[in-house]
């Protein structure tokens, strides 16, 4: 069984480095998750792996099935899954390429499926969510980008939109009166979902553009993909040193 799972988005269709173990393709009561979920290995240590997009890319951030996914990686066995997120830096000091495991999220999605939990017979279940990320996954994540000499910033707020659109530079402005460091499409219901089914789940952020209106202009495509392609490399090392100890 693989403890530890990753999801990822934009930018990760697949791990770099990866050993391809196998590929289960799970049914749910939700449907199908997003991909096959591959079984890998990374510097000896196995782990989960599942494409958040699609194998090709395919589904925007408002159609991803979130809840066949997280379903689909809790019955192959997963306990703690790292979220991976491409978002735009809304804060001054969360900049293009920059790293961060955020340690809040405000939610602006509408729409999406975004509970286990419908009512009816099973009757209403609620969940505490004053902190939607799990602490220890966390600490776990910062303390391997420490030891890689990677920086990876402590905290702040991921604001989660429906997207596929950007924002507008008001919006922004808004999400920042709002408290928001960051600003991503994928991180709801996502975590929410993790955590009605007890999985330790956290974020893994990469800031690939300023957020609209926080730099001149407008935002230019071709640099996002620079700067996404620039965090592979950096994230791959933190997530081959986390999964290492698992074996
Ligand atoms: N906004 C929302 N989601 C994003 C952004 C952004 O600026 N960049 C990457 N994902």
């Amino acid at each position: 069984m693989s403890h530890i799972a990753v999801i990822g988005g934009s930018g990760f269709a697949s791990l770099p480095g990866m050993e391809f173990l196998e590929e289960v393709c799970p049914e749910t009561p939700y449907g199908q998750p997003s991909a096959p979920i591959q079984r890998g290995r990374l510097a000896g240590g196995d782990f989960l792996f599942l494409s958040r997009h699609g194998l090709q890319h395919r589904i925007p951030p408002h159609a991803v099935n979130y809840r066949a996914n997280i379903w689909a990686l809790k019955s192959l066995g997963a306990e703690r899954v790292v979220g991976l997120a491409a978002v735009g830096g809304i804060h001054a000091a969360y900049g293009p390429r920059l790293l961060a495991a955020p340690d809040h999220l405000i939610d602006y999605t509408h729409g999406r499926d975004q509970t286990f939990h419908e009512g009816g017979e099973a009757g209403v279940v609620h969940i505490d969510f004053t902190r939607p990320y799990c602490e220890a996954l966390r600490a776990d994540l910062l303390r391997r980008a420490r030891a890689a000499g990677i920086a990876m910033v402590d905290g702040g707020t991921h604001g989660v939109t429906q997207g596929p659109r950007l924002e507008t530079a008001a919006e922004i402005r808004r999400m920042e009166r709002d408290g928001c460091d960051l600003v991503g499409m994928t991180g709801m219901p996502e975590a929410a979902l993790a955590r009605e089914l007890g999985l330790c789940y956290a974020c893994l952020a990469f800031v690939v553009n300023w957020a609209a209106g926080k730099a001149e202009g407008e935002i230019a495509f071709s640099e996002l993909e620079a700067n996404m392609a620039a965090c592979v490399d950096p994230i791959q090392r933190i997530l081959t040193a986390l999964v290492s100890v698992e074996a």
